[in-house]
């Protein structure tokens, strides 16, 4: 089947997808596991068989042993049996009957069990391998497709409808196989028995597995549905989770605990409606399955008084038909949970399908200490209409140091973004060149490796502070982990306040560093990119939240210790970014002015006056 439609995917690209049908999707999660499943089916197929062996030696008994009747068994099986003797033998030997019964279960009893063990394992290596796939394609994702989708609609495809495959794979596909087998042999060996007798049963088959798919391609958008307000619902908890300070400073609780619950009913409606569709379709089954029983009961009876059948052969009959029974109308909520386990698919694959940030294919390595080129660069994020940098053109040389000033909103982080290769600035928006080589034939990882930047918003993972200040650098010696990040630290003006802390650097910061300030988080981004050394560092508003004499003496320990990288520095401050060689003015996305301090002053315009503003309110 093909995968459905990706409802949010790129508008227009009509880009190859990985995974095209739900198959290849399968089978590519079943790799490594696949032989275990092979195996799960093989034993469910014996279990099968060994379940229909039973009912077929009480006929006998019935018939032959008991009774004086010709048994209907395969020929081959008979003529074994008159070799030892037949009915009589057995008469006189009647624990060898049992003792056959006790065989049988036994050994179903044995398959049933390496079928479960061989499952267990199955499943445990596909989802392995399942959740590394999918948490390792989402990690190599672009910045826009993260920015475009919920972070808690993610996780509960990581989460729930892996969960569906899960029981696809283990339960549904393999009861298939077992059931289509159970079928085919029961009816076999009912032919075996009455031809017409088991037509009659045999008739009712396609009527209830007709029925059940019928009814269930019906709900399946009813579950589509049910699943995306299920993503919903998760989305708002989660977005209350991580902003629970913001819900608690504005008093939000009320609102956000409304809003869920709207949600929450939407959702539980839809499940109840879900559900009361579902229980019609249950009793309704129950309605033919009794008449389907009692057709053969009373058919069976007849031709039973008739002479046509022994006895032994109408308990044999009744028996797998009443074997069948169960699996028949089970065959309907299999089909159900795997038209579940269909959109489950489809929702993985919208996420493995998703293409990984691209690279050229002759990608290069240059030597990034040149010069930056901006080159009219226009640009839009992808869904919106409003140009957020228009006709940009500036150089940074080697070495500088260069300030970028600019209102809310004019284009400065997305500049950043840009040259980080964050975003892809399509081919006819203009250029970024670092050394006069074109970004976008720079080996991506390898680039963002010489960029340092301090994001605007610093994120903390929840480990020690010195784990975090080194996370930017691989595997190192533990004293040489020490020395970088205290010297980084030093640099950053963070050691005073780590000083404080009882553990040190060994303070672990909780999920997103809530026992640091905002200031201490700054400069433990700043420590960061400082312990990364690369040649080029952009810190992105990375002074705003730490008082003027903090800012002075790091921007003093800055300068002192990169006296050989290029540097970025975007502020709102004049005081933060007036030494830098050169300064540049971003209003609403177009380059207002350029120069030094001075000469911006002399020139009297948009900097001049923010200038004077700054510095009549910090008089
Ligand atoms: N992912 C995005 N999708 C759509 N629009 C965006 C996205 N990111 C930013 N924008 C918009 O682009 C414009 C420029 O944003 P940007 O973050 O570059 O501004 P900025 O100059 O860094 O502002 P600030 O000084 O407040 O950090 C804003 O109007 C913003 O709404
Ligand atoms: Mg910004």
């Amino acid at each position: 089947m093909k995968i459905a439609e990706n409802k949010k995917s790129d508008a227009g690209t009509a880009q190859r997808l990985r995974f095209p049908t739900r198959t290849a999707l399968l089978l590519y999660i079943l790799e490594g596991s696949k032989r275990f499943f092979v195996l799960g089916v093989l034993c469910s197929m014996l279990v099968s068989f060994f379940d229909l062996v039973n009912p077929r030696i009480i006929g006998y008994t019935v018939d032959s042993v008991l009774g004086e009747e010709e048994s209907s068994l395969p020929s081959f099986v008979l003529v074994a049996l008159e070799r030892i003797g037949g009915g009589t033998f057995f008469r006189t030997h009647l624990w060898l009957i049992s003792l056959c019964v006790i065989l049988v279960a036994l050994l179903a009893a044995l398959f049933r069990f390496l079928l479960h063990v061989f499952l267990a394992v199955g499943v445990e290596k596909m989802l392995k391998h399942m959740r590394d796939n999918v948490f390792g394609h989402i990690l190599h994702l672009p910045f826009a497709w993260h920015a475009r989708n919920h972070t808690g609609d993610i996780i509960q495809r990581c989460t729930s409808d892996v969960e569906t495959i899960r029981n696809f794979l283990s339960e549904q596909l393999i009861s298939l196989f077992r059931i289509g087998l159970l079928v085919a042999l029961a009816l076999y060996f009912m032919i075996g028995i009455d031809p017409v007798l088991a037509l009659a049963a045999a008739a009712f088959i396609p009527v209830i597995v007709g029925y059940s798919v019928f009814f269930h391609n019906r709900i399946a958008s009813s579950f589509l549905h049910a699943d995306e307000e299920e993503g919903k619902l998760s989305a708002i908890a989660q977005e209350n989770l991580t902003g629970v300070r913001v819900v608690r400073a504005f008093g939000r609780e009320v609102y956000e605990k409304e809003r869920f619950e709207r949600q929450n009913h939407d959702y539980t409606q839809l499940w109840i409606n879900l559900m009361r569709l579902l229980s019609a379709f249950w009793a309704s089954g129950d309605l033919i399955s009794g008449l389907q029983l009692l057709t053969v009961m009373l058919l069976g009876a007849h031709l039973a008084v008739h002479g046509s059948l022994t006895a032994g052969e109408y308990i044999s009959f009744v028996f797998y038909n009443a074997l069948l029974s169960w699996p028949v109308r089970e065959l309907g909520r299999i089909i159900s949970d795997m038209s579940k386990a269909g959109v489950s698919i489809d929702r993985i694959a919208y996420i493995l399908n998703a293409e990984p940030e691209r690279e050229e294919p002759d990608a290069t390595e240059p030597d990034l200490n040149g010069d930056i080129v901006f080159s009219h660069v226009n640009y839009r994020y992808e869904g919106t209409n409003a140009e957020v940098l228009d006709d940009v053109s500036f150089t940074v040389h080697a070495g500088e140091t260069i300030g970028i000033l600019g209102g809310t909103g004019s284009g400065k982080s997305t500049l950043m973004y840009l040259l980080d290769k964050l975003y892809e600035l399509p081919p006819e928006n203009g250029s970024i060149s670092i050394g006069g080589v074109d970004i976008r034939r720079i080996r991506t990882s390898y680039l963002r490796s010489k960029i340092g930047m301090v994001l605007q918003e610093p994120f903390l993972f929840s480990r020690t502070l010195e784990e975090n200040i080194s996370i930017t650098r691989g595997e190192m010696g533990k004293d040489e982990r020490r020395i970088m990040v205290r010297r980084a630290a030093g640099i950053a003006s963070l050691d005073r306040a780590v000083k404080r802390f009882a553990h040190g650097y060994a303070t672990p910061v909780g999920e997103r560093g809530v026992t640091l300030s905002g200031g201490q988080k700054q400069r433990t981004a700043i420590a960061q990119m400082l312990v990364k050394d690369p040649p080029i560092m952009i810190f992105d508003d990375s002074l705003s939240a730490v008082d003027a004499q903090t800012d002075a003496r790091i921007r003093q320990g800055l300068k002192e210790n990169l006296a050989q990288s290029t540097v970025i520095l975007i502020a709102h401050r004049i005081t933060t970014l007036m030494q830098a060689d050169r300064i540049i003015v971003l209003d609403r996305g177009r380059i207002a002015e350029e120069g030094t301090h001075e000469e911006l002053i002399e020139k009297g315009g948009l900097y001049q006056k923010i200038y004077e503003l700054q510095r009549q309110q910090s008089e």
